[in-house]
């Protein structure tokens, strides 16, 4: 008898299915005691934390300093900078996320890829009052599935932030992202071209990357 993947395995399929050539991905069921993954620095660069986002940046890094390793990178600190973004060792980009029960991460070496974003989000419906102040007439769903657009817009947004924000050290707002998931491209107020590529199954995972 076969038995059916575990989340963890299916999203990590997923997620390789999605992701442009050169960009590493994983995730992880957050644990109770995933806090004890973070390395000194970075446990000192989010002190302030709640314990729930302690386990979940633990969490997150115990994903990322992994797929370091994978390219030979070892025992190497992401601590969290002020502005909230991860802090790569240098040639390095990548992009860290939780929701409540899994994290991710996306990891690359430097190339024609500049800048990496991904989020992830629970495969359900977006409450109405948060889809409201999400979506724009700028937007376009198209062809995603009409239940979980609105959370996939959600979730691109975030993962268009995350991956803009190193470039161009901007807060935006979600009215200042226009997203097309058909054509898999997002523009930021400020100009920024972002490629988008989801996934939403088992989980809603968007990784947005700036470069070819
Ligand atoms: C970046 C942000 C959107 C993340 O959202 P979130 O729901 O809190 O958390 P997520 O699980 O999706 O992501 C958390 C990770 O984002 C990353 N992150 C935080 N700020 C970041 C930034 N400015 N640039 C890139 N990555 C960032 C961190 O790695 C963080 O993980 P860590 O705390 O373990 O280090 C949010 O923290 C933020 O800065 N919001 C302000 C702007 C905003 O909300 N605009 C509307 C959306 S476009």
């Amino acid at each position: 008898m076969t038995l059916p993947p575990s989340p963890e395995g299916a999203l990590t399929e997923a997620m390789a299915a999605i992701a442009p050539p050169g960009v590493r991905t994983g995730c992880r069921l957050i644990g109770d005691a995933d806090e004890a993954h973070l390395l000194p620095e970075e446990a000192r660069s989010i002190s302030a934390r709640q314990p729930a986002m302690r386990r979940a940046s633990g969490a997150a890094r115990w994903i990322a300093h992994r797929l370091l390793a994978d390219i030979g990178i070892g025992n190497v600190a992401i601590p969290r900078a002020p502005s909230g973004a991860p802090t790569w060792p240098d040639g390095i980009i990548g992009s860290l996320a939780h929701d409540d029960d899994m994290a991710v991460a996306a990891v690359a070496r430097v190339g024609r890829i500049v800048s990496l974003g991904i989020d992830v989000e629970p495969a359900q419906a977006l409450p109405d009052d948060i889809s409201a102040i999400v979506a724009t007439g700028a937007d376009r769903t198209g062809a995603a599935d009409r239940l979980l657009a609105g959370r996939i817009l959600f979730c691109a947004k975030e993962a268009v932030y995350k991956a803009a924000y190193p470039l161009d050290r901007e807060i935006l707002g979600y009215e200042d992202i226009a997203v097309d998931l058909d054509a898999g491209r997002a523009t930021t107020k400020t100009g920024r071209k972002v490629r988008l590529a989801y996934c939403v199954a088992p989980r809603v995972v968007v990784l947005a990357f700036v470069g070819e």
